[in-house]
This record gives structure tokens, C-alpha cells and sequence, in this order.
């Protein structure tokens, strides 16, 4: 029997974490650290918030180093994909938000969320699951949302862009699952992060929001990095194809 640090321990292993610099992709990627991944930060350009996250992560012990990209834009896609690597965990974390109902449906709007959201994150998978498969050992997570679930009038297209990336994981997951590469969907409640500062800081609307959530609480970044971490880690290798909600009951 595998100790319980055995189980999670992800030592030798690198880790991309697309949108790390802040929230909920920095969580994670200080989580898969701590358990003993290299990790390769990332943020959409050179930023303090990416420099200090880095600073954090050094002195926690983590080897680490970073890189940015704008992931709206496919070129500077493309040029990440030179820079680094193939990891042997991706997590897919980062994504673009704008509020949006079917009236002011703005077509520009709709390109950068789906490049960002989903087209840059199937360019990536293109370049690093064959390699991973080769490998014999991979782990892709993506991040979609409760909207996935719960769909909201004013993020029509953000809701689709997460389902969206999420079928386009499960595909993978059943196709990859022969070689040893594993693909998840985690997909976070409402979390208080940069994102949603400004709409929690008004006390009506969070009272709302807490008032839909069964664990009546506002989640925290640190509430999506543990299960993560169990997919990532040998504790999870056996499961694949799984979108795992993390919103205090909030999907249901
Ligand atoms: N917070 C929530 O309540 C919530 C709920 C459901 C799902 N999620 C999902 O969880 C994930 C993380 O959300 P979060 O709240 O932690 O977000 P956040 O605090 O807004 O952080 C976003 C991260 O993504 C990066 N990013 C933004 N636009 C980018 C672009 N065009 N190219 C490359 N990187 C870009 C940012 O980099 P810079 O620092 O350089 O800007 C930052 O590292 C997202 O996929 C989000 O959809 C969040």
C-alpha cells in the first residue's frame, strides 16, 4: 500500500499552469509545487503580480520559472508553444469573462473569448497530448465553471466557450485513456478573485450569491487546488473523463 504522501507525491514531474500569475490558476500551481512539481508559471504579459507569485513560489522551495502569452491571440499562442516543453501536467486554467446577454451579443466579443477560452487551449493539447501519449503519462485538467450547470443570462457566451472546452476533454479522455495520459474538468463555484472583486463588493449582490449557494459561503482559490492536486497525482490515475464541481453544492 502507497504511503498518503506517496499518493500525492508529484516529485520529477513539470507542470504548465496557463494563468497562474493571480486566482485560481496561481493556487493551483503553488499546490502541485508544494507536492514536488517543477512548475512553469504563466501570466498574459510580464506583470507584479506574475514576478511576486514567482517570488512566493521560490521561497517556498519551488523550482519554478515563468512565461507569458496572450492567449487571444493565436500567434502569441503559437509562440508559447516554442518556449516550452511539453509538461507532464497542463492545466488549463486560464479564460476571458464579459458580462453578455443574446441583445448585446457582440461578434468581436465572441472571437477573443473562444480563442482564448477554447481554440488556444485545443492548439495547445494538439502540441502536448501526442507527446504525452508517447510518453506513456500525461495529466490534463481543464477549468470550466458552475455556468457549465448553471447557466447565467449575462455570461451567454463565457457558459458556452466552458462547456465547450469541457466536451472537447472528455473527448480527449476517452481517446487518451490506453496511454496512460488522463484528462479531468474541474469546475470552480463562485470563487472571490481578482475576476469577480468588483461584483462581490457590492453587499446586495454577494448576499444573493451566498443566499444560492447550499455551503453558504463564497469559495476561496485555495478550494479548487486540492482536487487539482488528487488528479494530478498518482492518487487520481484512474480517473479520467471526469467534470468534478467545486462550488459548494452551488451546480445543483
Ligand atoms: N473566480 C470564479 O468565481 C470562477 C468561477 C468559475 C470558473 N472560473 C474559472 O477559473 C479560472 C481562473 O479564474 P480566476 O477567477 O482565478 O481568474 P483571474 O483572477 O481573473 O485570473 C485570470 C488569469 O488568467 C490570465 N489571463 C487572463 N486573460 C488572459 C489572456 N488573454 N491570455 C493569457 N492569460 C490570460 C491572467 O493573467 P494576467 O495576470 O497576466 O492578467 C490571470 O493569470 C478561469 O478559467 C475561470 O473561467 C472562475
Amino acid at each position: 500500500m502507497e504511503s498518503i504522501q506517496g499518493m500525492f507525491d508529484l516529485s520529477g514531474r513539470v507542470a504548465l499552469v496557463t494563468g497562474s500569475s493571480r486566482g485560481i490558476g496561481r493556487a493551483i500551481a503553488l499546490t502541485l509545487g508544494q507536492a514536488g512539481a517543477k512548475v512553469v508559471f504563466h501570466g498574459s504579459r510580464p506583470s507584479k503580480a506574475l514576478t511576486a507569485t514567482l517570488e512566493e513560489a521560490r521561497g517556498m522551495g519551488i523550482s519554478c520559472e515563468s512565461v507569458t502569452a496572450d492567449l487571444s491571440d493565436m500567434d502569441s499562442t503559437r509562440r508559447l508553444l516554442e518556449q516550452v516543453d511539453t509538461p507532464d501536467i497542463l492545466v488549463l486554467n486560464a479564460s476571458l469573462q464579459k458580462y453578455m446577454t443574446i441583445e448585446d451579443f457582440d461578434d468581436e466579443e465572441f472571437d477573443r473569448e473562444f480563442i482564448t477560452n477554447v481554440k488556444s487551449c485545443c492548439v495547445m493539447m494538439r502540441k502536448m497530448i501526442p507527446e504525452m501519449r508517447r510518453r506513456g503519462f500525461g495529466r490534463v485538467i481543464t477549468i470550466g465553471s458552475v455556468n457549465q450547470y448553471r447557466p447565467s443570462p449575462r455570461l451567454i457566451m463565457y457558459s458556452a466557450t466552458k462547456t465547450a472546452l469541457c466536451t472537447v476533454a472528455m473527448t480527449l479522455a476517452r481517446t487518451c485513456a490506453g496511454d496512460g495520459v488522463t484528462v479531468n474538468n474541474i469546475s470552480p463555484g463562485c470563487i472571490a478573485t481578482d475576476r469577480n472583486a468588483e461584483t462581490l463588493s457590492d453587499e446586495d449582490t454577494r448576499l444573493r450569491i451566498l443566499d444560492a449557494i447550499p455551503a453558504h459561503r463564497i469559495g476561496v482559490a485555495e478550494d479548487i487546488a486540492g482536487t487539482a492536486l488528487l488528479l494530478a497525482s498518482p492518487a487520481g490515475s484512474y480517473i479520467t473523463g471526469a467534470d468534478i464541481p467545486v462550488t459548494g453544492g452551488l451546480h445543483l
